[in-house]
């Protein structure tokens, strides 16, 4: 059988025939890991003053070799790169390119690196970036919440459990929950983050060089942390990245519930919200339809980040130290899952920008005087009843309101002084929704002002971990 590659491959030097079509098929990367051109060639600068420093390479050729490694950046940049279908990855790629363009001197950069480490140093600094762009776009998102709680900061909504009503919240309080929600995915985030930024160079293959190139100089090349301690750790670690698409897979169903909370919320039965017409679709079919296509697509798109998530774990679960081809399996779904959530951050963030709410039916939705059952309740322990009690004869009140065929504003004095006689000369402000939400004033409830605190507070958070600076 004919060698699939010609005579362009990284290694070879021991073999007597080249690989087989299939198995080069199988192992050849370029299709993805060519979005790692800039962490590479960043690599390479970084490998050429290193080299430099330790007297195998002298200023003339360092120069010369980081000047062919700007002009190769000019030609990814401008998408002219000639990608071949003999380059394996694109570390051989651009070798070869750099023997084309130089000579001899273009084959002295690999001396006292491997693939392994610098594959995953290219991995950990895309990554690292990544996480800048997902957090701003969770900020994003955030403002959009933050500026639709303010607008609305006190009109009535109704909470629920089960999906069923609960208790009276200010819409404000609502909208700010999901803040709060996303505020922990940007902790999760950072923390990856945290940890991907550690510099893996001058590990070598796996128990790292001869050539006396040091761990700190790449560090400080690259912008990237403290070189990680171990050279072996350093080539077989993925958990930093697992860390990251864990983040991504978590702030995925946050959105998808957010999501899905839009869909309900903008049908006729709800008909609590609108969505703008830029974020809204019609049917092929049904002229009249309203659709929330955007809303149903951040709930179908958490399914596929949450795919990558397993698709990663399952890889590197079985991987003894220390690198293993499998490894090349890491790229597509972190690629993915950060694409996707690139994708889905701004569509939502301008779907919950362009909302409008239905005050009247949110007010009349949040006006069930059953929702209050728990404020009379509390009524009566304040009054120095027992809750077990008080939970009972309140329960007691909500049935003697259904057999009557009304509701508890509808209940008869008597009825209602014979669980307490306090009651009655305070029946209607228990039952009144506006008074239920201020009486709520601890500094997480639902009460105007407490709302106001907090969302005082939430705007130093937009984007930010509770500690960044
Ligand atoms: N394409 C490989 C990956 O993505 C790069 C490292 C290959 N190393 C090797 N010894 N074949 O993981």
């Amino acid at each position: 059988m004919s060698d699939a590659t010609g005579s362009g491959r990284l290694w070879g030097g021991r073999f007597t025939s080249g690989p087989e079509a299939s198995a080069w098929a199988l192992g050849v990367s370029t299709g993805f890991d060519v979005r790692l051109w800039r962490e590479d060639l960043a690599g390479s600068r970084a490998h050429a003053g290193a080299l430099h420093r330790a007297g195998l390479l002298s200023a003339e050729d360092r120069d010369a070799l980081v000047a062919a490694l700007d002009r190769c950046a000019d030609l990814f940049a401008s998408d002219a790169f000639p990608l071949l279908p003999t380059d394996e990855d694109l570390h051989g790629a651009i070798e070869r390119w750099l023997v084309e363009e130089l000579g001899d001197l273009g084959g002295r950069l690999r001396a006292g690196r491997s693939r392994n480490d610098q594959i995953v140093s290219d991995v950990r600094r895309w990554a690292r970036d990544a996480c800048d762009v997902v957090v701003a776009g969770i900020g994003d998102l955030q403002a959009a919440l933050l500026e639709r709680a303010e607008a609305h900061l006190d009109w009535l909504a109704p909470a629920y459990t089960h999906l069923q009503r609960a208790q009276p919240v200010l819409l404000g309080h609502h909208l700010l929950a999901w803040f709060w929600m996303l505020a922990r995915d940007v902790e999760r985030v950072e923390g990856a983050r945290g940890r991907l930024d550690r510099s893996v160079l001058g590990s070598g293959a796996l128990a790292g060089q001869t050539l006396g190139l040091d761990p700190e100089g790449y560090a400080a090349d690259l912008g990237m942390g403290a070189p990680l301690e171990n050279s072996l750790d350093a080539v077989a670690s993925r958990d930093a990245v697992l860390e990251l698409v864990g983040a991504l897979a978590i702030l995925a169903v946050t959105l998808s519930r957010l999501g899905e909370e839009l869909v309900l919320w903008t049908t006729s039965e709800f008909g609590f919200a609108r969505l703008g017409d830029g974020y809204s679709t019609g049917s092929s079919m049904m002229p009249q339809k309203r659709n929330p296509d955007v809303a149903e697509l951040v709930r179908g798109k958490a399914g596929r980040v949450v795919g990558d998530l397993v698709a990663l774990l399952t890889t590197v679960k079985g991987l003894p130290m220390t690198y293993d081809r499998d490894l090349q399996e890491d790229k597509e779904p972190l690629f993915d899952a950060v694409d996707t959530l690139g994708l889905v951050l701004p569509a939502l963030a301008g779907a919950v920008a362009s909302l409008s709410f239905d005050r009247e039916r949110l007010a009349a939705a949040a006006d069930d005087p059953a929702a209050l059952a728990t404020d009379v309740a509390e009524f009566l322990v304040r009054a120095g009843v027992p809750f077990r009690t008080a939970h009972e004869a309140v329960g007691g009140l909500v049935r003697a309101a259904e057999e009557r065929g009304t509701d508890l504003r509808g209940l008869p004095s008597d009825v209602v002084a014979a669980v307490h006689p306090d009651l009655p000369a305070r029946w209607d402000e228990l039952l009144d929704p506006r008074a239920a939400t201020d009486r709520r004033d601890g500094s997480n409830g639902t009460a105007a002002a407490s709302v106001r605190a907090q969302l005082a507070r939430a705007r130093t958070r937009i984007g930010r971990t509770a500690t960044s600076g």
